[in-house]
């Protein structure tokens, strides 16, 4: 068996309100693995690039490696692999990093092994791997990294992941602040149970994103941006949170709101051109607040995980 490199996009989950349900890849930034079989039947993480040293190497914390070991399990092997790791997707950035660990792991793995596994199958083992890092198994970051594209993931036990019709022409724009915040942490601030006047809102407003997806309506998709059981709770996390939704909306965005669980952020853009002046705006703001920041604009990964 010879090595193999594997790369993953960035993902932007929840989407206002698909909360743990929906999620994107997006084409701007990605994850790089390369994956060598060894003799010693054990998993070794070689290196990782990218990460300021902040992600373990122990192959049971790291999600790469667990989600690796979930399917040898599956299959029944011993075989060891070694593995570099080289991040470009941001530790606890709220642009999926964790999962996209996992799900290049899985990938790289499968295709040496002879893929005895379709991606919509190597989900499973990627979420095990998304489980030590988040504690949840919830699949909307894993889902549109191993896939592309934008996933709905109606169930997770059994695994039941649709690929949703996205317009073509959108562009999202993503701005990330360097603040730390965890996925398990973020998860902690959400209250157990909601008023049921919230869970009609927020059930009218993911009715409203699958619909607009679905039919390609704009003033649908916005309505389908606000979440009520997440954002309210955890949008004090995130520095200047209220001007960069206000600035993104003047500027034309069709909506905003938290990737994941931040600190990313994210404006839903119909095309380029709205999606550069949205870019232009939030880059004035947070230079004259001298802010620390980095933005993306992207459009949508059709992709996910590919084979280099
Ligand atoms: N949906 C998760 C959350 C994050 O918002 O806690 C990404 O899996």
């Amino acid at each position: 068996m010879k090595s193999i490199g594997v790369r993953t996009p960035a993902t932007v989950a929840n989407l206002g309100s698909g909360f743990d349900l929906i999620g994107l890849a997006i084409a701007q930034t990605a994850d790089e693995i390369i994956v060598k079989p060894n003799d010693r039947k054990e998993l070794s993480i070689l290196e990782i690039t990218g990460d300021d040293g902040k992600l373990p190497k122990a192959a049971e914390e790291n999600t790469c490696t667990v989600a690796i070991q979930s399917l040898l399990n599956a299959v029944s092997t011993v075989q060891g692999f070694d593995i570099s790791i080289h991040k470009k997707v941001g530790f606890k950035s709220g642009l999926g990093s964790s999962a996209s660990s996992a799900v290049a792991g899985v990938v790289a793995v499968n295709e040496l092994l002879g893929s005895p596994f379709t991606k919509t199958e190597l989900i499973r083992f990627a979420l095990d791997g998304e489980y030590v890092a988040s504690r949840g198994y919830h699949a909307d970051n894993v889902a549109p990294c191993m896939l592309g594209g934008i996933t709905f993931v109606q169930s997770t036990q059994p695994l039941n992941v649709i690929s949703l019709p996205f317009p073509q022409q959108m562009h999202l724009v993503v701005l990330y602040q360097p603040v730390s915040i965890s996925t398990a942490e973020a998860r902690e601030l959400l209250p157990k149970e909601y008023e049921r006047k919230k869970v009609i809102q927020q059930t009218s407003n993911f009715g409203a994103l699958i619909t607009g997806l679905f039919t390609q309506q704009n003033s649908m998709i916005k309505e389908g941006l606000n979440d009520l059981i997440a954002t309210p709770y955890r949008k004090q996390l995130i520095p200047h949170f209220d001007t960069l939704q206000q600035i993104a909306i003047h500027s034309g965005a069709i909506g905003f709101n938290i990737s994941g669980s931040g600190p990313s952020v994210f404006a839903w853009c119909e095309s380029e051109i709205q999606a550069n002046e949205v870019q232009t705006q939030w880059n004035n703001y947070m230079e004259l607040n001298e802010a620390s920041f980095t933005i993306y604009s992207s459009t949508i990964n059709g992709i996910g995980a590919e084979i280099i």
